[in-house]
């Protein structure tokens, strides 16, 4: 049994990630910058202020700066791994190299379940705005196909099923393919927040700020709980360590350039939006394209909602490419089947692992809504930041002499501030949101014993080597024997 708290040596981590199922390294800093902005920006933004509006009231611009503040914390912790070990897995590979496998597999299955999600809750928002958008334009989709199973006689969400069976397509056919499709769609969707932003300035009623607290601290603490989703996707980018070229430089710039623009552009819009209309009245599926019309600018809304629509797929893509990399090194170290972790040779893609994503994503947006889900995500993300920031103040026991390219400051206060930042969120969250998150981690716990049996893993030869604070010799992983 000891071998479930074996750890994995940082520097066969690292040879592991230089062999033949290396994945292609294609990404620069200003690529990596525009796939976190594109990770990022998306149903938080579009959609999900509505709900976090009634929670904070006209206030959700701070609850935007809190929320900003958790995830700057958890960025620089991510930017001194993701630069140190710059190979896919991300929170997982950090936490098998800190804590050990048991700990690892379940980071990783928390991450599969956060990353599954978000593809999913995102993909619903984008259907919900194309149904929208096709419906301005006298095309009207059958409810029973456009929408989640038992929600106004629909049973399932076709358009949702369709988008991700086209960005599996896309990601499949190589990374910096994916990184092209992403750039050109991040312009887009910064181009509609800032129209957005321009001609909302001049709608403000000032009137619409008071009261600017009607929940006080704690509904500027619950909205923050609910936008801290729009945030997620900079981690995203470490999934990518694997894809980029001078990691110790890209990296760090890619997480923390990416989150700087969209705390930047959230802030603008949280403020723009409760100060034109009655933050009462926002609590709708698309706030911001409501906001142009409440005001009259009715033209716009067409422009909002093409640009939320290229918005909201990028975010898909980027969920659904970090994801598929997550199970591509639990697969690599053994612990998912082997099968998941075979690069395909033309595209340079783990293309099982992707399909695995895409398959998986596409029957959960095909029957759920959005606001039944994306809860899960932000318990899934805090929970995946509360490791890191660990794992962060461990390896600086660990290893204190390793080559850092990018140091987190004020070692270990910013971990601290980070993990107290998650678990005050994380209490912010719904009671059966959290519930449901329990049942995941002990059916992970489960499945990795009954799995850990069936393969063999527990086995008294696989566990004699000794723990050497990391430097043990290269781990032959148990089950890809
Ligand atoms: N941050 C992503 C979004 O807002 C998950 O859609």
């Amino acid at each position: 049994m000891r071998r479930i708290f074996k750890k994995k040596c940082i520097h066969a981590a690292l040879e592991c990630a230089e062999n033949d199922k290396t994945l292609k390294r294609s990404i620069g800093p200003a690529g990596l910058t525009i796939m976190g902005v594109g990770g990022i920006i998306g149903a938080g933004i579009f959609i999900v202020t509505g709900v976090a509006s009634a929670a904070s009231g006209p206030a959700l611009m701070i609850s935007f700066l809190v929320a900003a503040i958790a995830c700057t914390f958890t960025a620089l912790c991510y930017a001194e791994f993701a630069s140190m070990i710059p190979i896919a897995g991300s929170v997982y590979t950090y936490t098998y190299i800190t804590m050990g496998e048991i700990w690892a597999w379940i980071m990783g299955w928390i991450m599969i379940l956060q990353y599954l999600i978000a593809s999913a809750a995102v993909a619903i928002g984008w259907s919900s705005y194309v149904v929208a958008f096709l419906t301005s334009l006298g095309i009207a989709l059958p409810a029973v196909i456009s929408g989640p199973l038992g929600m106004q006689g629909s049973l399932i969400n076709i358009p949702a099923v369709i988008i991700i069976i086209i960005l599996t397509g896309v990601l499949i056919r190589d990374a910096q393919e994916s990184a092209r499709v992403n750039a050109i769609i991040v312009f887009i969707k910064i181009a509609v927040i800032l129209l957005f932003i321009t001609i909302g300035i001049n709608y403000i009623n000032p009137a619409n700020y008071h009261p600017f607290m009607p929940y006080g601290i704690s509904g500027i603490f619950t909205g923050a709980a609910m936008v801290f989703f729009a945030y997620l996707g900079f981690d995203a980018v470490a999934s990518a360590a694997e894809e980029t070229k001078d990691p110790g430089r890209t990296i760090p710039i890619g997480i923390i350039g990416s989150l700087i623009i969209s705390s930047i552009l959230y802030i603008a819009v949280a403020a723009i939006m409760t100060g034109m209309v009655p933050f009462n009245l926002l609590n709708n599926a698309s706030p911001v394209a409501f906001a142009l019309q409440y005001v009259g600018v009715k033209w716009a809304f067409t422009v909002i909602t093409i640009g939320a629509i290229a918005g909201l797929t990028t975010v898909v893509l980027v969920n659904m490419f970090s994801k598929a990399r997550i199970i591509f090194a639990m697969s690599r170290d053994g612990l998912l089947p082997k099968i998941f972790s075979s690069v395909n040779q033309d595209c340079k893609a783990p293309v099982a692992s992707i399909v695995l994503v895409g398959g998986m994503a596409a029957v959960i947006a095909a029957f759920f809504s959005l606001d039944s889900i994306f809860e899960l995500v932000n318990v899934g993300a805090l929970s995946a930041f509360i490791f890191l920031a660990l794992s962060v103040i461990i390896l600086r026991r660990q290893q204190p002499d390793m080559k850092r390219s990018f140091k987190c400051p004020l070692v270990p206060a910013i971990p601290i501030l980070s993990i107290i930042f998650c678990l005050a969120l994380i209490s912010q969250l719904k009671v059966h949101i959290i519930q449901i998150f329990i049942v995941w981690l002990v059916l992970g716990v489960i499945v990795y014993f009954v799995y850990g049996k069936y393969r063999g893993m527990f086995r008294s030869e696989d566990i004699a080597e000794t723990d050497m604070g990391g430097f043990e010799p290269p781990m032959e992983t148990p089950l890809s024997k």
